[in-house]
């Protein structure tokens, strides 16, 4: 993304609350009334190979921002108790996936390191014992620098693991202060120049803007400091305020949020100083060295999206274990019980922990076929489409979109012929915005999403 017209009174007009778009129908449209037969067909004919999500859901301590599924508390032993769960549920998917290679393996929660070394050791080992890898996965998981020491990050090396993504969020005291998450530049510093010395293939790290107290001059402190760590990944995510889904999100007073021209400010900011540091802005949250996979995916045309977000690998082959885990394995979406006790005494029964699900139709493999190429690579070539989906008419097809559309091109966000549909780089801070205009289900449940800058 190189110069753009900042223009803010778009905000008014495009800041919708809107789908990030991991998936296409979103997890909102997952129904109780659904047949597990389906899903057990969907992992036996799926590919030969599959990503393997699993969720760790302890932390220490509240972060008051916190819109994950996590469970805080200090008892160590909830650990071992809910690895007890894990091993009983990869036994029973097993049988499913016991032909297919694990390309990809990605911890995340709550706080994967929350787990002891021992307690991780016995996590690898089950995976393991359950599943086959593929010649040399990615082996991923996501850090709470609080809650990883120097033997621990070793630990993770000898365990297998080859990337990892820290929680950062902003250096700046105050807003430190505010969000509950207290934590030292020169800690993060250290466990980066130690990431790197271990040899991880791949760091991450996780920003947010949007959270109380930013400002501009403070956020591009912030950059700068993560900027001069040099990680090879930087997420920079939308602050998802939304207090009545999650409860701590009421301790920020709502006078400390900035306002949404501030919140914009702040990314753009962002994204200016990060460009100018070599990084390539991959879409909404994402930038990337240019020599990183992901950019050099982008770049290759082979970028895909899945619950976690951007990714090389794993749309449409990502089977989630854990509590509140979602899959999605060959045209078919699965939802995992969100509360433990729940899910802990749907494994008693001996049954899947699986409270919902969706078959995508036709029509969905169509629009998630489109919304994913839109929002990975910021155009459409309509022609191959027609071909490739054996569409007669584009527009005819999609007619609804036409008069959505209509203002994203007046103000010149989107480019549209018989042969293209292209975001302009103005129009890349909107792509979840335009991605909505194809959409058969948006209006289901909008104000359950976050806004989209
Ligand atoms: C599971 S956490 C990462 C691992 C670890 N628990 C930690 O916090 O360091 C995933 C990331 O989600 C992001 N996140 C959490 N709540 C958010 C919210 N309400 N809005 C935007 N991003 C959020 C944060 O950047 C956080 O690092
Ligand atoms: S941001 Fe991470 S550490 Fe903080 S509460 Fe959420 S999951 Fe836990």
């Amino acid at each position: 993304m190189s110069v753009i017209k900042w223009d803010k009174r778009l905000i008014t007009k495009y800041n919708i609350n809107g789908p990030r778009y991991t998936s296409y129908p979103t997890a909102l449209m997952l129904s109780e009334q659904f047949s597990q037969d389906r899903i057990a067909n969907a992992l036996k004919t799926a590919g030969d190979e599959l990503c393997l999500y699993l969720h760790l859901p302890f932390c220490h301590k509240l972060c008051y921002y916190c819109g994950c599924n996590k469970v805080i508390t200090r008892h160590q032993h909830k650990a071992d108790k809910y690895l007890d769960y894990l091993a009983q549920e990869m036994a029973m998917y097993q049988p499913l996936v016991k032909n297919k290679k694990i390309r990809q393996i990605h911890l995340g929660g709550g706080t994967p390191t929350f787990l002891t070394e021992e307690q991780l050791t016995r996590l690898m080992d089950l995976v393991h014992q359950h599943f086959t890898f593929a010649e040399n996965p990615e082996v991923s998981i996501e850090i709470d620098p609080r809650s990883c020491s120097d033997e621990k990050l070793r630990h993770l090396r000898e365990l297998g693991f080859n990337r990892v993504s820290y929680g950062v969020q902003d250096f700046d005291k105050k807003v430190q202060i505010a969000i509950n998450r207290v934590q030292d530049v020169d800690l993060i510093a250290h466990q980066l120049k130690l990431s790197k010395e271990l040899g991880f293939d791949s760091i991450n790290l996780d920003l947010i803007y949007g959270l109380p107290y930013q400002r501009p001059e403070t956020f591009k402190k912030s950059i700068e400091q993560v900027i001069e760590m040099d990680p090879d990944r930087i997420s920079v995510f939308s602050y998802a305020h939304l207090p009545q889904r999650f409860a701590g999100q009421k301790k920020i007073p709502e006078e400390s949020i900035p306002q949404p021209s501030v919140k914009l400010s702040l990314l753009e900011q962002a994204i200016t100083q990060l460009n100018d540091a070599g990084y390539q802005f991959i879409g909404m949250d994402h930038f990337a060295k240019k020599d990183d996979g992901l950019a050099i995916a982008q770049r290759e045309g082979r970028l895909q999206r899945n619950f976690q977000g951007y990714t090389t690998d794993g749309q449409d082959a990502l089977l989630g274990l854990g509590v509140s885990s979602i899959s999605q394995v060959n045209g078919v979406l699965w939802q995992h019980e969100k509360e433990l006790p729940a899910y802990y005494k749907m494994i008693d029964s001996g049954q899947k922990p699986i409270v919902k699900g969706m078959a995508l139709t036709d029509e969905d493999k169509v629009r998630a076929a489109l919304i994913s190429q839109v929002i990975c690579h910021f155009e459409l070539d309509i022609e191959a489409f027609k071909s490739q989906w054996n569409i007669d008419d584009f527009w005819a097809h999609f007619a609804e979109a036409i008069p959505l559309l209509k203002p994203f091109i007046e103000d010149g966000l989107v480019d549209v012929s018989d042969k293209k549909l292209r975001v302009t780089e103005l129009g890349r801070l909107w792509v979840r915005s335009i991605c909505a205009c194809f959409d058969e289900y948006l209006d289901h449940g909008q104000n359950r999403y976050s806004k989209v800058v």
